[in-house]
């Protein structure tokens, strides 16, 4: 998720919740071949996140190819394509949720991944990307020359999957469906709304049981998502509507217990906010122009359900440490 899933969040849902698969937050092919060495981070992940697969999205099929390279050399164990984001910058571009209109696109895009992989495979290298800037394949092949070598090697099968939604401004399963299977991508992830949906409503589960029938003879996997508030609800819903797996977003947020079937005997929400308000700081505050507050957002999400929250949330909203964190923490008994 775009602002949420980056590397410190990853590493303490990893750490807590022990997700199986997780994705890092989406990243523009059009951003990373103009030479925005930024977006770089978006690809910060240790080997404690894996499988751990790169999102990308953007409407330009080879930039899609050169990033795709970038991707396994830096050791993703799959590539996942949005076509599901509605936000209007990245709607109104022609990607993300609006390749639903535009299926000749999609299947461009799909093959140009698939032959970015295929040539990385081959032994295509970031220094080959026409468009990747010298900084950042310079910068890639640091990280990659720090990967097991096991993820160094070229013979390594990678992924291609897509995640998407059930239709532009109606569902239209029938027909986008069939189209990304013509591509042979390994899944589908589908959000049971359409773009015009955003966010409103309730995700439509039927919805997603159909796609699954319609995936069930092929070899792609269909993971359904939306709405899902517990493991036990993913499960339910997985045996429901045949689907082969169950992607969580917004219920992870301040709450990697989501992804478990029990809650640990002693919960430690706080001393997990805390050292995730650390790992924060150590990932970023080397860097240029760092700023704490993408973190407040987060701390306001780990209090959520505690007597005093809105209190305790506008004094969490100010701090700009962990060091400031943890002594609203213990002021309200919250840690030691
Ligand atoms: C703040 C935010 C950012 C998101 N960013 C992404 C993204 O980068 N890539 C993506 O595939 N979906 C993104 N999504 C959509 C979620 O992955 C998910 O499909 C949606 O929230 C429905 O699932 P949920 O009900 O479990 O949250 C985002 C959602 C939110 C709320």
């Amino acid at each position: 998720m775009d602002g949420v899933t980056d590397f410190p969040f990853r590493s303490i849902q990893k750490e807590y919740g022990q997700p199986r698969l997780i994705f890092t937050e989406f990243t523009s092919v059009e951003g990373v071949c103009h030479g925005a060495h930024k977006l770089l981070n978006d690809f910060l992940y240790d080997e404690s996140q894996r499988p751990i697969i790169g999102q990308i999205y953007g409407i330009t099929p080879d930039f899609f190819r050169q990033t795709s390279i970038l991707l396994c050399h830096l050791g993703f164990d799959g590539i996942d394509i949005n076509m599901g984001c509605p936000a209007k910058n990245v709607a109104h571009s022609g990607a993300g949720a609006t390749l639903i209109t535009t299926p000749i696109i999609a299947q461009k895009i799909i093959a140009a991944v698939q032959t970015g992989i295929a040539q990385w495979q081959n032994g295509a290298n970031p220094c080959d990307c026409p468009n990747v800037s010298s900084e950042i394949a310079k910068d890639i092949e640091d990280r990659h020359q720090l990967l097991p070598l096991a993820y160094q090697g070229r013979g390594r099968q990678i992924p291609v999957s897509i995640k998407t939604r059930v239709g532009y401004d109606k569902p239209v399963i029938e027909n986008w469906i069939p189209r990304l299977l013509e591509t042979g991508i390994s899944a589908i992830s589908l959000h049971g709304r359409t773009l015009k949906q955003h966010y409103s409503g309730q995700a439509s589960w039927e919805l997603i049981g159909q796609a699954a029938n319609l995936t069930a003879q092929t070899s792609t996997l269909l993971l359904g998502n939306g709405d899902v508030v517990s493991y036990q609800d993913a499960v339910q819903k997985a045996k429901d509507y045949h689907v082969n797996g169950v992607l969580i977003g917004r219920a992870s947020m301040g709450n990697p217990y989501v992804f478990l079937e029990k809650l640990p005997a002693e919960p430690t929400l706080f001393k997990l906010a805390l050292e995730h308000a650390q790992l924060f700081e150590q990932t970023y505050a080397n860097q240029n122009g760092y700023s704490f507050l993408p973190m407040r957002k987060h701390l306001g999400w780990y209090v959520k359900s505690i007597p005093h929250a809105s209190e305790i949330r506008i004094k969490l909203f100010q701090t700009n440490s962990a060091t400031e964190v943890k002594q609203i923490f213990q002021k309200y008994g919250l840690v030691e």
